[in-house]
């Protein structure tokens, strides 16, 4: 079978694009990266002649509601096109667990259109949901940090190593499609308050948590299960503790770092990118 990942580059892209390696598939990694870009169409049609199966795990550079939107709306249709005249039998995408309790946030506006567009094409689909990643708890806690504070809901949250998401994804795809949703989650449920005080600990970042019941999700006001998936979700193996000890990479910390920051950076190299 030839699998073609979509955003084969990024965080979730390279990991599968491994994981589908070693079980004997041949897989391409696309990515504006490696010459393939699912906004302009550039190289697509070359990526995914006889290609089985498309994986979409892009992201979009900005996450600004209209951006966002525009981006998803946009490489979604094009993808869907380009596999439809290649004669994929399957499209799978990565969304996120608890979509449509979400949003009022642009981002997830973006990613119910993204699936929308999936389910009212003609291509046979699986549309994975997946709950935050370990590696995105950082960019939660800054999202919510004002000085040395940062104030959390004490919601539900399920979070998984992005290892255990490529996992259940290359599984997905190298499956039939089941024309409908998967729920993916990890193995323990938390306190979105609690979650930040061990991974500001582990990195012995010195911010202080409030759990403040008023507190945002990434700016969006959260019920406490609007996070976690239902309990037909399959879970990943790795707990939080065992990831954190783990990712030594980590460098310690005690700066805050707010999100716009990281957006900011993430805008300027893309828009250094294009021109
Ligand atoms: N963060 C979470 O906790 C979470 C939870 C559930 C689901 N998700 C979903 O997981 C997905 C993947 O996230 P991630 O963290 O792995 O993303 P990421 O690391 O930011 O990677 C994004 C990928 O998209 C590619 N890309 C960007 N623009 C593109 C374009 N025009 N054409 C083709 N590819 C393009 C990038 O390619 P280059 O490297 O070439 O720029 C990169 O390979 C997202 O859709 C997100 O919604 C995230």
């Amino acid at each position: 079978m030839k699998i073609v990942v979509i955003g084969g580059t990024g965080l979730i892209g390279s990991k599968l694009v491994n994981k589908i390696r070693e079980s004997g598939h041949e897989v391409v990694a696309a990515s504006p990266n490696t010459g393939v870009n699912s906004i302009t169409g550039h190289g697509l049609a070359d990526a995914l002649k006889g290609a089985s199966v498309v994986v979409d795990v892009t992201n979009s550079p900005s996450w600004e509601d209209a951006a966002v939107l525009k981006f998803f709306e946009t490489s979604t249709r094009n993808l869907l096109a380009y596999a439809a005249a290649a004669g994929v039998g399957h499209h799978v995408a990565l969304s996120v667990v608890g979509t449509e309790r979400l949003l009022q946030g642009g981002f997830f506006r973006a990613k119910l259109a993204q699936e929308n567009l999936i389910k009212i094409s003609r291509i046979p689909y699986s549309i994975v949901r997946a709950t935050q990643f370990f590696e995105f708890v950082k960019q939660i806690v800054d999202y919510s940090t004002e000085g040395n504070t940062v104030r959390m809901p004490p919601a539900l949250i399920q979070p998984m190593a992005a290892d255990d998401v490529a996992n259940a994804l290359a599984r997905v795809a190298m499956n039939p499609p089941v024309n409908g949703t998967v729920e993916i989650g990890g193995p323990t449920q938390f306190r979105l308050d609690e979650l930040a005080r061990l991974d500001l600990a582990a990195r012995q970042d010195l911010r202080e948590v409030i759990s403040d019941p008023r507190g945002r999700y990434y700016g969006i006001e959260v019920s406490e299960r609007a996070l976690v998936p239902d309990k037909n979700a399959i879970l990943g193996e790795t707990r939080f503790e065992t990831w954190l000890t783990q990712s030594a990479a980590r460098p310690p910390s005690a700066q805050p770092q707010p999100v716009s920051v990281a957006v900011a950076t993430r805008e300027a190299e893309s828009q250094e990118r294009a021109s």
